[in-house]
């Protein structure tokens, strides 16, 4: 057991939606323009980079038509009120630069007790970050918005999982705050 109660944990974001502030879920709100792009039948919004899976009552009060309100950083507040409640640290990272992903991800060694993963198109492909996460003494939670298993087959396979502690995936941000909970019922792990 280290000296702290609960740990620190590092959320590090690759996936293109969830790491920029800038961008709204609102389903109204024209990113790209062309057929391609935009809110498919299983909540996905689809664009250019990647996709972030609609967010609908994060905010359990909220109505349905007003998650276009949320932001990654109304995600991250949520995430680190419920960490701090539990006398927990979080630091955040995002970076669509898979040497950036790496780098954080060894620097995690020594300064997070777990990592809360979501590696974007990088989780299918990316063995530089898979030998990273190999190399720590650091769990990781691998974390996806979208059930990447119900997606196209290219995105079935993830080269992180069996690197991982386990994996959450298809819950919007709902996979980020489980994967939190799973990291504060663990205090013994840490
Ligand atoms: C994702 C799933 C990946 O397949 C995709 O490339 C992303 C987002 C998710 O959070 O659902 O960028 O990681």
């Amino acid at each position: 057991m280290k000296p702290h109660k609960k740990g620190n944990i590092f959320i590090i974001s690759a996936a293109s939606g969830t790491g920029k502030t800038t961008l709204s879920t609102d389903p109204n709100r024209k990113l790209i323009g062309d057929d391609e792009h935009g809110w498919d039948d299983e909540g996905i919004f689809n664009f250019e980079g990647g996709c972030y899976a609609k967010v609908i009552n994060l905010d359990p009060e909220a109505e349905p038509d007003i998650y276009g309100a949320l932001t990654l950083e109304d995600i991250n507040d949520r995430l680190r009120r419920r960490a701090e409640s539990a006398g927990a640290v979080i630091d955040f990272f995002q970076s669509n630069h898979e040497g950036d992903l790496v780098d954080v991800i060894q620097e995690a060694q020594g300064k997070a007790d777990y990592i809360i993963l979501n590696a974007a198109a990088f989780t299918h492909y990316s063995i530089a970050i898979r030998d990273a996460i190999a190399a720590v003494d650091v769990p990781v939670i691998e974390v996806h918005l979208s059930n990447i298993h119900r997606r196209e087959e290219f995105r079935h396979t993830s080269v992180i999982a069996p690197v991982a502690l386990g994996q959450i995936c298809g819950f919007g941000a709902e996979s980020y705050m489980a994967a939190l909970e799973v990291v504060l019922c663990r205090p013994e792990e840490i």
